[in-house]
């Protein structure tokens, strides 16, 4: 069983914007991923609107972490509860290597869309401008955006095991710090 909740101080916690911001990534990305996922399987017209939900709210994940990442720059995160050295830079290097991958993910999907000569229509409402129009390089972008699709689930079950880890075998407030 898990610990009861601990009463955590402000300091203790991570701020509100870093909070909201990680919950509601957290879900844009759960969404994005299986839709990104799903969409070569997809042989009808609703293809057409699994690309815009994919494209358009990936696109957002890519501005609310350059958001989150001022955020964390400025705020430092809580100290984090005792344990051995080992795990805590594991944990640090998975957190850094979710940033650079949570960044670098959208902004490539977003070049290599518009190297293939699709501009992104971000909802149907405005056609974004890209610092790289109709290219060759499109296919071999969009193979990175591939491989960084699955090393973003990599990261994602090392994140989500390591949580439950402290949740319920060390049952230290980690997540508490979180929520
Ligand atoms: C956090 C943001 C994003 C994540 C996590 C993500 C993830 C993925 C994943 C997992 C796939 C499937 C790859 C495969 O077939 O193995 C995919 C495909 C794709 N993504 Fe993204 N993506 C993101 C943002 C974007 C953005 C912003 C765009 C373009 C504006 C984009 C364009 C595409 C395209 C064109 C495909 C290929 C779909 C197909 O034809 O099969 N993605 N993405
Ligand atoms: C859905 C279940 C999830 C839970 C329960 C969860 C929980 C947590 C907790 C407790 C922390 C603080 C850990 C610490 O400071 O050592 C954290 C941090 C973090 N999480 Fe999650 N998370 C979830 C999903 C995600 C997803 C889907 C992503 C992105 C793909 C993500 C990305 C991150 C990142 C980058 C940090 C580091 C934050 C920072 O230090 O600025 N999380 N998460």
């Amino acid at each position: 069983m898990a610990i009861a909740e601990p009463q955590l101080s402000p300091a203790e916690r991570y701020r509100p914007a870093a909070r909201a911001l990680h919950w509601l990534i957290a879900l844009l990305v759960l969404v994005v991923w299986p839709f990104g996922m799903v969409i070569e399987f997809i042989k009808d017209d609703t293809k057409l609107v699994f690309y815009l939900v994919h494209e358009s709210l990936g696109f957002l994940v890519l501005w609310l972490m350059l958001a989150r990442l001022a955020v964390r720059l400025i705020f430092p995160p809580p100290p984090h509860p005792p344990m051995p050295a080992l795990q805590a830079r594991v944990a640090t290097i998975v957190h850094i290597l979710l940033y650079v991958a949570l960044i670098a993910q959208p902004l490539i999907g977003f070049l290599a869309t518009n190297a293939l000569g699709f501009p992104l229509d971000w909802f149907g409402l405005v056609t974004v401008w890209s610092p790289l129009g109709k290219s060759d390089i499109g296919w071999t972008l969009l193979g990175i955006h591939e491989v960084l699709g699955w090393s973003i689930l990599v990261l994602f079950v090392m994140h989500f095991g390591g949580v439950l880890h402290h949740h319920v075998i060390r049952r230290d407030p980690t997540l508490y710090r979180m929520v």
